[in-house]
C-alpha cells in the first residue's frame, strides 16, 4: 500500500506509543521497520501488535494488511534507512531526542519525513540537532492509544518546510487519522493543555471538598464528556447559545457568570495529602469492578463510537 507516496514506515522506540503506532501502520497495509534498544523489545512489540490486532480487524484492515509486514532492525539507522516516513517515539528527553535525530538525519535521504510523537518538546528545540535536513522534522503527536484514537497534532519547528507539513497532514489523513495543523509551538500542544486545564480543576474540587473522585468522574463521563466526544467546546457552546448561536452569548448574564468562574478556578499542586485522597478515591471507585474487563468494555464501546461517528456525515 502507498499512502501520500509513503509505503514503508520506520517506528523508532516501541514502548506504549510506538507499539500502538506500529499496529496502526500495519493495519493500513504499510510495511513497518521498527527499532528499540531495550532488551526483549522485538518480542514485546510483536506481542503488543498481536494484542492490538483484533481491534484493528474490527476497525477494518487495508487489503493485504498483516502483522507479518513488521521487520525489527538492528539499529535506528538501519530502520530509518528502509523507510519513507519515520515515526519517532523515544523517551521524552531533549538530550536523547537530539542525539537520536542527529543519527536519523544522517541515515536518511532529504525526502524522508522525521515525525516525533513528543507530548511536550518543541520541534524547534529538536531539529537543531539535524545538521543536514532540519526542514523535514515535524511534530506528529498522537493521543494515546494511537491505534484507536484518531487525533494527531501536526506542527513544524522554526526550520520546518511548509511542503513537509502538507505531506505529513496528507499521510496521517490517508491512514484514517484526524490530523489537525497547529499554528504556533507551545509546550504540551493543544489537546494535552485542554486536558490539563480540566485536571487542574478536578484536583482543586477534590481538595476544596466540593465533590469526591467518583462524583467528579461521573460529572464528566455521564455529562459533558458525552457531547465532547461528538462536538468540541466551541460548537457545543454555539448550540447552547440558542437561535443567536455563540455570538449572542457573550455579554449576557450567564456568560458573565462563566467568566467569573474562570477567575475563581483553582490553582493546585498535588501534595502527598491530595495525592493520597485522590488515589483512595480511585481505589474506592474501582472496588468490586474488574479493571481488565472495564478496559475491554471501554475499548469495545470506543470502537463502536468511532464507527458511528464515521457514519454520521455532518459531524465535523
Ligand atoms: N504515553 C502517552 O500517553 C503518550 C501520548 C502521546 C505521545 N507520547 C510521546 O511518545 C513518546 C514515547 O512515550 P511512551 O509513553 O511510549 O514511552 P515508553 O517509555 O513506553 O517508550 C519509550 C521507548 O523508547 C525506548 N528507547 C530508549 N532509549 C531510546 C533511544 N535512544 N532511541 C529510541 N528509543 C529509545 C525505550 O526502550 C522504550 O521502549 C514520548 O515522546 C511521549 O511524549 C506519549
Amino acid at each position: 500500500m502507498t499512502i501520500a507516496s509513503i509505503e514503508r514506515v520506520a517506528v523508532i522506540g516501541t514502548g506504549v506509543i510506538g507499539a500502538s503506532w506500529t499496529a496502526c501502520f500495519l493495519a493500513r497495509g504499510l510495511g513497518v521497520t521498527a527499532w528499540d534498544p531495550a532488551p526483549g523489545a522485538e518480542a514485546a512489540l510483536r506481542a503488543a501488535v498481536a494484542a492490538h490486532w483484533p481491534a484493528m480487524q474490527a476497525m477494518g484492515l487495508a487489503p493485504g494488511a498483516s502483522p507479518e509486514a513488521l521487520r525489527f532492525a538492528g539499529s535506528a539507522e538501519e530502520a530509518a534507512a528502509a523507510a519513507d516516513f519515520v515515526q519517532e517515539n523515544g523517551p521524552e528527553r531533549l538530550d536523547l531526542k537530539r542525539e537520536l535525530y542527529a543519527r536519523l538525519d544522517a541515515a536518511t535521504g532529504p525526502e524522508v519525513i522525521l515525525a516525533s510523537s513528543s507530548s511536550t518538546l518543541l520541534m524547534s528545540e529538536v531539529q537543531v540537532a539535524c545538521a543536514r535536513h532540519p526542514e523535514r522534522v515535524v511534530l506528529g503527536h498522537p493521543f494515546n492509544p494511537p491505534h484507536l484514537i484518531p487525533l494527531v497534532e501536526v506542527l513544524g519547528g522554526k526550520a520546518t518546510a511548509e511542503a513537509v507539513l502538507d505531506r505529513a497532514m496528507a499521510f496521517y489523513a490517508g491512514i484514517g487519522k484526524k490530523p489537525i495543523r497547529l499554528r504556533r509551538e507551545i509546550r504540551g500542544h493543544v489537546a494535552n493543555r485542554l486536558q490539563a486545564a480540566l485536571w487542574q480543576e478536578a484536583f482543586h474540587l477534590v481538595q476544596a471538598g466540593v465533590a469526591g473522585v467518583e462524583e467528579i468522574d461521573a460529572a464528566i463521563a455521564h455529562g459533558p464528556g458525552l457531547r465532547w466526544a461528538l462536538l468540541g467546546p466551541f460548537l457545543n457552546l454555539h448550540l447552547s447559545g440558542g437561535p443567536g448561536g455563540i455570538g449572542a452569548l457573550f455579554g449576557k448574564p450567564l456568560w458573565q457568570a462563566t467568566e467569573r468562574m474562570w477567575r475563581e478556578l483553582g490553582e493546585v499542586s498535588v501534595d502527598a495529602a491530595l495525592g493520597g485522597d485522590v488515589a483512595a478515591g480511585v481505589a474506592q471507585e474501582l472496588s468490586g469492578r474488574d479493571q481488565a474487563e472495564m478496559v475491554r468494555q471501554r475499548d469495545a464501546v470506543l470502537l463502536e463510537l468511532l464507527r458511528l461517528k464515521a457514519d454520521a456525515g455532518t459531524l465535523p
